[in-house]
């Protein structure tokens, strides 16, 4: 393995794109790349077995394209086949945790909300930081169906988003939530309207950064960090429509990309429902 390998990062559509953004930030000589797999959004109501054989198909796609080490930039994922991925694949498989933790230290009123998809919020994972947080702070997970779908469709501010969060937010807050962890990488690019409806008093926060810097730690320990130096380079891939993706990843991504679908690269095993 070499340092100069890229990072391969994944998620069920362009949520990741909020975790890749922290990486390009903490890691600017690092070559990344992204999929999108826009085709099976949402992961959230899929079952344990079909997030799992996804993870894995893409985790091998990366892999194949010498990656040396995978990001899964995703909530749901993370919760459904971290463990499997880690199991099978030598490379480092680094992973998502919601920010509970930061979150129990920054709470005042003593009572966080967790906005997240519901398989993430019965997850193991999940269930673990309950248990060990939750003893000294209240923890309200909040399941948002729906949302993921907005932000897969481009719509960040529309009428129907910001209904979806209000129905999401305001119980929260009602409850005496003063800080909202994001446990879901597409919600980071809802976060203005998030925090505009909860108001400037409440902290909105996500854990992207941290994975960043875990990233980053994991590289270095396995002297696989690139010259920081070097200008880092993105590719991006999905599995889903390239006439839509296209247009979002750019706009998400804040830069005319180009997205090349996963099927004409890799053909249709990985892109056949499995
Ligand atoms: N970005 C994914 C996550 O972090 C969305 C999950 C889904 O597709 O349901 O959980």
């Amino acid at each position: 393995m070499n340092a100069l390998n890229p990072i391969g990062v994944f998620d069920s559509g362009v949520g990741g794109l909020s975790v890749l953004r922290e990486i390009r930030r903490a890691l600017p000589g690092e070559d990344l790349l992204y999929v999108a797999d826009s085709a099976h959004a949402p992961y959230g109501d899929k079952s344990q077995q079909f997030i799992e054989a996804r993870s894995i198909a893409i985790t091998e796609f990366l892999v194949s394209r010498n990656a040396k080490a995978i990001v899964v930039a995703c909530n749901t994922a993370t919760g459904a086949a971290v463990t499997t991925l880690r199991s099978r694949f030598s490379v480092p498989i680094i992973a998502m945790e919601p920010a509970v933790k930061p979150a129990a230290t920054h709470t005042k009123t003593g009572v966080i909300g967790v906005l997240a998809t519901s398989r993430t919020l019965v997850s193991d994972n999940f269930v673990y930081l309950f248990a060990r947080y939750g003893a000294d702070v209240e923890i309200v997970g909040q399941a948002c169906p729906g949302l993921v779908e907005q932000v897969e469709a481009g719509d960040l501010s529309g009428d129907k988003t910001r209904a979806l969060l209000e129905r999401y937010v305001l119980p929260l807050l009602e409850r005496g939530a003063d800080t909202l962890v994001l446990g879901c990488t597409h919600y980071p690019f809802l976060a203005p309207l998030i925090q505009e409806i909860a108001g400037s008093g409440v902290a909105v926060i996500d854990s992207a950064a941290a994975v960043a810097r875990q990233l980053h730690r994991r590289l270095e320990a396995g002297d696989l960090l690139a010259d920081g130096d070097r200008v880092g380079t993105e590719c991006f891939w999905t599995s889903g429509a390239l006439d839509k993706a296209q247009p979002l990843v750019s706009r998400l991504w804040k830069m005319d990309v180009e997205v090349r679908s996963l099927l004409s690269d890799v053909g249709v095993g990985l892109n056949k429902p499995v």
